[in-house]
């Protein structure tokens, strides 16, 4: 049989040969490239601390009993594969609008929003992305905080709109540049679209506290911006899923009419599973249902409908009492896991006697820390440490356990004292 090679036909390289071909080799994807680095290294104390994904303190992934118990409970059921809806499983993306926003919302109420269920965070914000490109009537600009999730950028350039930046992170206190946030806010262009991390935020672990929060509402107000939330560690964060959701409910009180994305990938650890929500708050119930039209209109030729095994695993925990109480408190076994770790971290650096202010390690909050590490202290860290991160110096925390937090606290020290 005649392999495709030999035909000697290659349609992504130019005709003539000489000149460079069209399509060039592509840069892997950062984070991604951290795992295949770490994976080829062969030092029993290796460390990668460069993806997001939550680990229990043997270091070992982590099922929630709540996602085994509800399995076992969907199994028992013997339902069909059907196709589900354009728009998802209706007893998930009520239950998921639900968590985010307060089961009595008066938005939930009056009928005012559409949820539809999304391949977890990253496919509800290219929905949302593309959304906007198509229908949002002011500039078709989104700010992004500086810095924002990597995927942030190709997300919203992909579905065709343009990426401009506020000021988010100050380095000088590795904190939230609160006045420098506001300051850039104030001048973005009337009805542009800002995007706001609702709580963890990634990669710095930065939130803005509660008056910081309603300052910005006002200002975002003034503007007339579209709000645009990205929600996926809700209960991650604290531990308790009502306060990582008051912004997200306080903007909405204050009248803003947001669209929000979820993801359920670290909160019930569904990562592979692909569950999310977008939901787009309206005017009134009439403009939610021309709102649904067209979302169905654009996600039938993408996918055509979603995947359902996540969304009955999700929708079963949050539906059911012992399932729903189950899975509280296992979030906030994991929120407390990674808060202790970082209290151990900062014990172990100063045990070393490293006279740096590592408060903000403390600080921070949810599965990041922004740790200020330099690029050649990152370098140092992978080369003599094998304890593996972004070049940015972002740690997921998830990945300290007591076993290696210890050997972690040694190797920073060692590259910056
Ligand atoms: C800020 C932020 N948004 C969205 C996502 C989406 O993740 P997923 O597509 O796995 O739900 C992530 C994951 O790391 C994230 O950190």
């Amino acid at each position: 049989m005649r392999s495709i090679s030999s035909t000697g036909c290659s349609r992504f390289t130019n005709s003539g040969g000489t000149k460079k071909p069209f399509l060039q080799m592509g840069p892997p994807d950062p984070i991604l490239g951290v795992t295949e680095a770490f994976k080829k290294d062969t030092n029993p104390k290796k460390m990668n601390l460069g993806v997001g994904a939550y680990r229990d303190d043997q270091g070992k992934p982590f099922v929630l009993s709540c996602v085994r118990k509800a399995e076992a409970l969907i199994a028992s059921k013997q339902l069909d594969k059907e196709y589900l809806p354009i728009g998802g499983l209706g007893d998930f993306t009520k239950a998921c609008a639900q968590l985010a926003l307060g089961a009595d919302n008066e938005v939930l109420k009056s009928g005012r929003s559409i949820t539809v269920q999304t391949i977890s965070g990253t496919g509800s914000l290219r929905i949302g992305g593309n959304f906007l490109s198509r229908f949002h009537g002011g500039p078709k600009d989104v700010y992004l905080p500086k810095p924002s999730w990597g995927n942030h950028t190709p997300i919203f350039r992909d579905a065709g709109l343009q990426l401009k930046a506020y000021r988010y992170y100050d380095p000088s206190t590795c904190g939230f540049d609160f006045s420098g946030a506001l300051e850039d806010i104030s001048k973005i262009p009337e009805h542009s679209v800002i995007l706001l991390h609702a709580c963890a935020h990634n990669p710095t672990g930065v939130d803005p506290k509660i008056e910081q929060w309603k300052e910005i509402s006002e200002v975002v107000k003034k503007r007339n911006l579209l709000v645009f939330f990205d929600m996926a560690y809700q209960g991650f964060a604290s531990g308790d899923i009502d306060r990582d959701a008051w912004a997200v409910r306080h903007f909405i009180e204050q009248g803003h009419n947001i669209v929000l994305s979820q993801s359920f990938a670290k909160n019930m650890g569904l990562y592979g599973e692909r569950v999310g929500g977008f939901t787009v708050v309206c005017g009134s119930a009439e403009e939610a249902k021309r709102v649904e039209s067209q979302l169905k209109i654009l996600i039938r030729p993408i996918y055509s409908n979603p995947p359902m095994n996540g969304a009955r695993i999700a929708s079963t925990i949050l539906s059911t009492p012992d399932l729903r109480a189950l899975w509280l408190e296992e979030v906030h076994g994991m929120a407390n896991r990674i808060i202790k770790m970082r209290e151990q971290l900062v014990a172990g650096l100063k045990k070393n006697g490293s006279t740096h202010n590592w408060q903000h390690v403390i600080d921070q909050i949810g599965m990041f820390c922004f740790t200020g590490l330099k690029p050649e202290q990152v370098e140092r860290l992978i080369k003599e440490f094998s304890v593996y991160m972004t070049k940015d110096g972002r740690i997921s925390m998830a990945g300290v356990s007591s076993g290696n937090v210890g050997y972690l606290a040694d190797s920073i020290h060692a590259v910056t004292k």
